[in-house]
């Protein structure tokens, strides 16, 4: 007996399983697809460019992240035109996603990204160590290198603890990055051929964020338990982003020790004057606070020193107004450990404020002089 011989017909390709498909339908079905994922590219090159930003790439990164979703926006939007051809070939719940998406990505990115950056902005205190445009901050890292003097343990509830300590380490990396940030200092007033007393400062100052940070270290650890202490800085030997000039560094000195170290002074000394703060730690923030001020002074002599021989106006109004502007962050974003020694936003944010009031003040008073 012989078999009944069917005709064999190929099996559908992966990519065509829509076989007797119309050809429109064919096209429509592809054009919603292509227009899908190009509508959700921006997604993706956003996450990029603020990768670039969060691992301190170089600028030229950043801007070639922020020009490869520049370009993926394109595509996005071309991938809502695709969508809305698609949908008038043959409407489907794809093509409309493409269509929406195609217009909405770009956009949502852009305000997400953006929110996210701000977000990403360190907080500061005291001098900052900027390069590429932001506060640079060391990691801490389990050792025993910033080790102080052994203190008592600071009594801190337990929920409260790990937070607690991680905040005194946080105030730690800002001490920390201070300490390159005069040394950086120390050889720009070099560069440009300051006073020797202006580099003097620079280094005496640059010791005093020393001691400010190995003794925030050995506060947390008197609150953990923990030894932990600086961890390694490569940031710390960045170039400053444009080459010092009288001018520059007189616009520097107004902005991170007229104002930012005076902030400092004035945020430590209202903690200190706060009647639950431990003993101990009362102790810690007044000495800060008299070096935080002192540090202010020494801004304050270099600024005058520095601003009398700069070859263009020192733009002083300008550095304030960022300064009001971009309400420099607070190390913590609440209120709740001022007891423990740490300032909130609404004290640092009063600290920042008295003391642009203050060098606004005291630069009317040097004009009119
Ligand atoms: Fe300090
Ligand atoms: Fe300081």
């Amino acid at each position: 007996m012989s078999r009944a011989r069917y005709p064999v017909y190929p099996e559908p390709m992966a990519n065509e399983p829509y076989i007797d498909e119309p050809p429109d339908h064919r096209r429509a079905r592809k054009m919603a697809a292509w227009g899908l994922g190009l509508a959700l590219f921006p997604i993706l090159t956003c996450g990029g460019c603020l990768a670039a930003v969060e691992a301190g790439r170089s600028e030229e990164a950043v801007w070639a992240s922020l020009g490869v979703w520049a370009l993926s926006c394109v595509f996005a939007f071309y991938g809502g035109v695709l969508g809305i051809r698609s949908g008038r070939l043959r409407p489907s719940g794809r093509a409309k996603a493409a269509a929406i998406l195609g217009f909405a990505v770009p956009i949502l990115s852009a305000i997400g990204g953006f929110a996210a950056g701000i977000a990403m902005i360190p907080f500061q205190r005291g001098r900052a160590f900027r390069r590429r445009g932001l506060p640079q901050l060391p990691e801490d890292v389990a050792g025993d290198q910033w080790r102080d003097a052994p203190r008592e343990s600071l009594t801190v509830p337990a929920a409260d603890r790990s937070a607690v300590a991680a905040g005194w380490r946080a105030m730690a990396a800002t001490e920390a990055a201070s300490i390159a940030a005069f040394a950086s200092l120390a050889q720009q007033l070099l560069a440009v051929g300051a006073e020797s007393l202006l580099v003097e400062w620079a280094h005496r100052d640059g010791l005093d964020e020393i001691a400010h940070a190995r003794v925030c270290y050995e506060v947390a650890h008197s609150i953990d338990g923990r030894r932990r202490g600086a961890a390694p800085f490569p940031a710390a030997i960045l170039p400053p982003d444009r080459a010092p000039t009288f001018r520059t560094l007189a616009e520097e000195c107004l902005r991170e020790s007229c104002v930012l170290e005076a902030a400092s002074a004035h945020a430590a000394a209202a903690l200190v004057a706060a009647p639950a703060l431990d003993p101990g730690v009362r102790e810690v923030l007044r000495t800060i606070a008299v070096d935080e001020a002192r540090h202010a002074e020494h801004g304050w002599e270099m600024f005058r020193a520095l601003a009398a021989r700069a070859a263009e106006p020192v733009r002083t109004e300008r550095i304030l107004r960022e300064l009001e502007e971009s309400a420099p962050q607070a190390l913590l974003d609440h209120d709740r450990y001022e007891r423990f020694g740490l300032a909130g936003p609404t004290l640092w944010d009063a600290a920042v404020r008295r003391a642009i009031q203050e060098a606004r003040e005291r630069l009317e008073l040097r004009a009119a002089a």
